[in-house]
């Protein structure tokens, strides 16, 4: 059922340099189409990025209708329709607890941006000392320099250290795999408490923001943080003047049933990083919203914040977020990623039969799988087997494309997937997605050791 690229023939600089490639050559729904017209259930929808689905009339003409009028203007020097709209559907969105927005290229940028505008806000504050960044490991927050620094996911900065300045991380918000040894009913919140310890530690007169995902990504693959943690931590920012910034590239824009995961919580961040869905999976855009008060220092005090890149806020990309927002809303869409979200998860809940399901997490359509070797140890596969890797393989085989990860007790081992398709994916479909990992786990992915490369 495969069409193979083989990387000989190929001259694309590719993720895994020695692996046949699938041509994935057209799109519908939540379906992928290689070119020999196999299909694929897209059940990550990518990187958990295909909010809306594939192959929407609508969002492709909005990008030509706009590439005619406008493609681009320079943010520095004009601001244009698209860009004025796009921002204040993002505002609204978010009911204006959010009031001003600096647009972006994607995810990295955003986080990078926001990092950079509590640095800012501190200096109009005059606070110059406070610059460091506190995150958590475990976590992903990007790919470049700055953004790689700040993720915790061992594995992805591992190669690049040397290029990485040395910020500290806090114990995730784990429960399956406490790092405090805690149960639930004897959690204490340990590891929101862990921010307050490094705050002192670094000198609260020294710290900048914290940084950190609301519900994880790929690295921790669908975690929820137990209810009162991120309470907890804003506690703890309001405390010592640290800016709260969350990490939305990927929960944002309705992919955990709600517009913006941080309304899972009681709690509203000072900054506010966006990506992926953002675009709709139609164009690579990412942005950065913060409240009215972050803006108005900077606007009171040295009244320019001189970051950005070139392609920001340019039209193209802005006409799309505006697109999307409205296509969220017209289709009810965010309703329906919660209702589906819910009806995968019980579904997925059958699954816990199987020896190596050790955890099922997540919410709305962002729904991740961890296996063990040992359920009640918790033990992980041996990373020889590469399984996760594997298991997608396996699923890949009879028409399902799903995402894995690796690395979740504390970077070293570790067998996740996870669920994110777009979210008009129906009952039938996600029936037949669950039918697919039954029968790929039914094969023996054990009995050697692989030379899957993994990550
Ligand atoms: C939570 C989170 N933050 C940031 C990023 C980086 O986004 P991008 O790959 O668009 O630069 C990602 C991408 O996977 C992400 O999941």
């Amino acid at each position: 059922m495969e069409t193979n690229i083989s990387n000989d023939l190929s001259n694309v600089f590719h993720f895994f340099l020695n692996r046949e490639y699938i041509s994935i050559a057209n799109a519908k729904g939540i379906y992928l189409y290689d070119d020999k017209g196999n299909e694929y259930i897209d059940a990550s929808g990518g990187p958990i990025l295909c909010n809306l689905g594939h192959g929407i009339d609508e969002m492709a003409n909005v990008i030509g209708t706009q590439a005619k009028k406008l493609s681009y203007v320079h943010r520095i020097d004009f601001t244009n329709p698209p860009l004025e709209e796009a921002a204040k559907k993002v505002c609204k969105a978010s009911d204006y607890a959010m009031e001003k927005v600096f647009f972006v290229s994607g995810g990295t940028e955003a986080v990078e941006i926001g990092v950079k505008i509590a640095r800012k806000y501190h200096l109009d504050n005059g606070k110059p000392f406070k610059t460091r960044v506190i995150s958590r490991w475990q976590s992903y927050h990007g790919s470049t320099a700055g953004a790689l620094a700040w993720t915790g996911s061992t594995s992805r900065r591992s190669d690049f250290l040397p290029y990485l300045h040395d910020f500290t991380h806090i114990p995730p918000a784990y429960c399956y795999r406490c790092w405090f040894n805690k149960t639930p009913d004897t959690c204490n919140l340990e590891c929101a408490n862990a921010l307050e310890n490094e705050i002192m530690c670094l000198g609260p007169d020294n710290v900048s923001v914290f940084l950190a995902e609301p519900i994880s990504g790929m690295s921790l693959c669908g975690v929820v943080p137990k209810k009162g943690y991120f309470e907890r931590i804003r506690e703890i920012c309001d405390k010592f003047d640290v800016l709260l910034m969350f990490d939305e590239v990927m929960t944002g824009m309705g992919r955990t049933g709600k517009m913006f995961a941080y309304e899972h919580f009681d709690v509203v961040p000072d900054i506010l990083a966006l990506g992926k869905g953002l675009g709709g999976g139609y164009f690579p855009i990412g942005a950065v919203a913060v409240p009215g008060y972050i803006h108005k220092k900077i606007a009171d005090n040295s009244g320019m914040f001189g970051a950005g890149h070139s392609w920001g806020g340019n039209p193209l990309g802005c006409a799309v977020v505006s697109k999307t927002i409205d296509y969220l809303y017209e289709h009810d869409l965010i309703a329906q990623c919660e209702k589906m979200g819910e009806y995968l998860d019980h579904k997925l809940q059958d699954l816990y039969s199987h020896p190596m399901v050790g955890n099922i997490r997540g919410k709305g359509l962002m729904r991740g799988i961890e296996f063990v070797e040992n359920k009640k140890t918790k033990k992980t596969l041996d990373p020889k087997y590469a399984f996760s890797a594997r298991l997608a393989a396996e699923c890949l085989k009879r028409g399902m494309f799903i995402e894995y990860s690796g690395g979740c007790d504390r970077g070293q081992s570790g067998d996740m997937i996870m669920f994110g398709p777009p979210f008009i994916i129906n009952e039938t479909q996600i029936d037949k997605a669950i039918e697919i990992l039954n029968q790929a786990l039914g094969e023996d992915l054990l009995s050697h050791s692989s030379d899957v490369l993994t990550f």
